[in-house]
C-alpha cells in the first residue's frame, strides 16, 4: 500500500465524495469530510460551507492532500441560482478552498472540472478528446470549472502546489440520469462508475509527480466509441478504468 495520507475531501456527502471516501479508507488513508450536509459513514466530517472562510481553514488544518469536490454540480434553471448559489458555491467557495490550502501548507490537490469544459467537440468531435484541444464550455457552468482550472494552474506556478485537474465524466446522481445515460450512445462512452471515481481521486492523491500541474479527462471504460484521451491519466496518475457502463449503478440506484 502506499504511505497513509491525511486527504480533506470537499463535497464528501455527494455521489463522486461518498466513492472516493470509501476508496481512500480502504486503502488505509486517514479520511476527513467537509459538505454542507453530513457525510454518511465517517467520524471526521465537518459540516459547513465552503463560502466560510472560517470553516474551510478549520477543515484544513493538518491535511496532506486536498480533494475539492464540493460545487453546485451543473447549471441550474434560474437567473437568481447562477448568482446565489452556482457563482458562491463554485467561485467564492473555490477561492477559500483554495486560500486555506495555500495557507495550510497542503502539497496536493486535486480539482473535479468537467467534461463539460469541451461540451461542443464532445457533441461533434473531432475524438479522442485531448487535454490540450481548444475548450468549449457548454454555458455558465462550465466556465465556472474553466475559471477553477485556470486558477489551478495559477496556484501551482505562483505557490508551488501540486495541482491536479480532474474533467470527470458523468456519474450519474438519480435514476433519471441513469435512464438519461441508457438511452444515449454518447453518454455511455462517457460514464464514469462510482467504484472507478474513487480510484481516480485514489490514484490522483497517491501518485508521485515529476509536474507540479496536470489536466487530465477521467473515464471508465467506453462502450462505442472513445470520446477522452485516458491515455495522459494512466502516463501520470497510474490509473486505468476497471468498468464500463452500466457497471456501478446498482450504487447509483440505492440496489
Ligand atoms: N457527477 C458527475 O457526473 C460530475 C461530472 C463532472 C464533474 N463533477 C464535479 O464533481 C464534483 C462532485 O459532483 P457530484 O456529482 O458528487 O455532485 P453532488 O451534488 O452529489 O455532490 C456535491 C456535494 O457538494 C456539497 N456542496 C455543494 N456546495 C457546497 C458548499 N458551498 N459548501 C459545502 N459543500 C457544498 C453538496 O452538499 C454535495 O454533497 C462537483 O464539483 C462536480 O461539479 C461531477
Amino acid at each position: 500500500m502506499a504511505q497513509s495520507l491525511h486527504v480533506l475531501v470537499t463535497g464528501s456527502a455527494g455521489r463522486v465524495g461518498q466513492a472516493v471516501v470509501a476508496e481512500l479508507q480502504t486503502r488505509g488513508h486517514v479520511v476527513r469530510g467537509f459538505d454542507r450536509v453530513p457525510t454518511p459513514s465517517l467520524s471526521d466530517a465537518i459540516v459547513g460551507n465552503a463560502t466560510d472562510a472560517n470553516a474551510v481553514q478549520r477543515a484544513m488544518a493538518g491535511v496532506h492532500s486536498l480533494i475539492h469536490l464540493a460545487a453546485v454540480p451543473d447549471d441550474v434553471d434560474t437567473p437568481r441560482a447562477v448568482l446565489e448559489e452556482l457563482f458562491p458555491a463554485n467561485i467564492t467557495g473555490l477561492y477559500h478552498v483554495m486560500e486555506a490550502a495555500r495557507a495550510s501548507g497542503v502539497k496536493r490537490v486535486v480539482l473535479a472540472s468537467s467534461g463539460q469544459v469541451n461540451w461542443w467537440q464532445q457533441q461533434h468531435g473531432p475524438f479522442p478528446i485531448h487535454a490540450e484541444d481548444p475548450p468549449s464550455p457548454k454555458y455558465w457552468y462550465a466556465a465556472t470549472k474553466m475559471f477553477m482550472e485556470s486558477i489551478g494552474r495559477g496556484y501551482a506556478e505562483m505557490h508551488g502546489l501540486s495541482v491536479i485537474v480532474a474533467r470527470l465524466g458523468w456519474c450519474p446522481r438519480t435514476r433519471a440520469q441513469v435512464e438519461e445515460i441508457a438511452a444515449q450512445s454518447w453518454a455511455q462512452d462517457v460514464y464514469l462508475s462510482p467504484r472507478d471515481a474513487g480510484r481516480f481521486f485514489a490514484c490522483a492523491v497517491e501518485a508521485e509527480l515529476k509536474t507540479n500541474f496536470g489536466i487530465v479527462y477521467a473515464a471508465s471504460q467506453f462502450l462505442h466509441e472513445q470520446r477522452f484521451d485516458l491515455e495522459p491519466v494512466k502516463q501520470l496518475l497510474g490509473y486505468e478504468p476497471h468498468e464500463r457502463w452500466p457497471q456501478g449503478i446498482e450504487i447509483v440506484l440505492g440496489r
